[in-house]
């Protein structure tokens, strides 16, 4: 069955499929060969060998993560302090998984991780605005008003954060809980807006990644988003995301993983 190439591209998780389409533009991409600059390209990906600046690409299956990230974690993929890798944590993937967006070292919660770079772009991409909701341990108690410029917009390095939901869940003693729901994902977001208000940050989770909840997953502990819920990511990360499921399927218990039967030799 044949494809266009910057789709074939972009599956095979080697860049967006408009950044595939400079790729072919700039001459960087052949087909058995030759050089394929014409946008209308279609290969057939059993039988075509395409190279990327002369590296064969080879389409892989795509795999969807949703893990619950513990503490002490590190989400990039080479770390030269040697810490453990969340993508250490996906064990029996067949493939090179990457965080979609970035938790911090002492961050938990919903990650998710994926080798479809398409995908990823478009879930980090500003523009589409996709929801993350964390639940936040504060230092203090903000006052409604220190909730209400969570919720407008904070200025951090110069730059005012776009509008939020924010609520205050609870308070204990000299603390209080701060639920929090983004549409953009700038470095340690959470942290600093807090941080400008008043309240440092003591524990941070994040709740929900658009609709994917990490409910009922133990720390450390992952699973394989079903074919619905990557169908809903898909269209989420162009609508923005959302906070709960509509999807009732979405609502089942996904399956626990099945023990393998011994292979028996005839
Ligand atoms: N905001 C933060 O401050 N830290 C995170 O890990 C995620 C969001």
């Amino acid at each position: 069955m044949s494809e266009r190439l910057q789709k074939f591209l972009s599956s095979a998780g080697i860049a967006s499929r408009r950044q595939a389409e400079k790729l072919m533009l700039e001459g960087r991409v052949t087909v058995n060969g030759k050089v394929a600059n014409e946008l209308g390209v279609k290969i057939d990906p059993r039988a075509d060998a395409v190279k990327v600046d002369g590296k064969l690409v080879r389409s892989e299956k795509l795999y969807y993560v949703l893990l619950n990230k513990p503490k002490g974690t590190i989400c990039t993929m080479d770390d030269p302090e040697g810490r453990p890798k969340v993508s250490d944590l996906v064990r029996g993937v067949k493939a090179r998984l990457y965080p979609v967006g970035r938790l911090d070292f002492d961050t938990t919660g919903a990650l998710l991780l994926t080798n479809d770079g398409e995908l990823a772009n478009m879930l980090m991409h500003p523009q589409h605005r996709f929801a993350k909701t964390y639940v936040a341990k504060l230092k203090g108690i903000p006052t409604p008003e220190n909730i209400e410029k969570m919720k407008t917009g904070i200025y951090i390095d110069g730059k005012r954060t776009a509008p939020a939901e924010a609520k205050l869940m609870g308070v204990k003693e000299k603390n209080s809980v701060l639920q929090i729901t983004l549409r953009e994902g700038r470095n340690k977001q959470v942290k600093r807006m807090c941080q400008a208000i008043g309240h440092p940050v003591i524990r941070l989770n994040r709740l929900a990644y658009g609709f994917l909840t990490v409910n009922e997953l133990a720390p450390g502990a992952w699973r394989h988003l079903m074919v619905e819920e990557v169908e809903l990511l898909k269209k989420a990360a162009i609508e923005g995301g959302r906070k709960a499921p509509e999807d009732p399927r979405l609502l089942r218990k996904p399956r626990p993983p099945q023990p393998r039967k011994p292979r028996i030799k005839a």
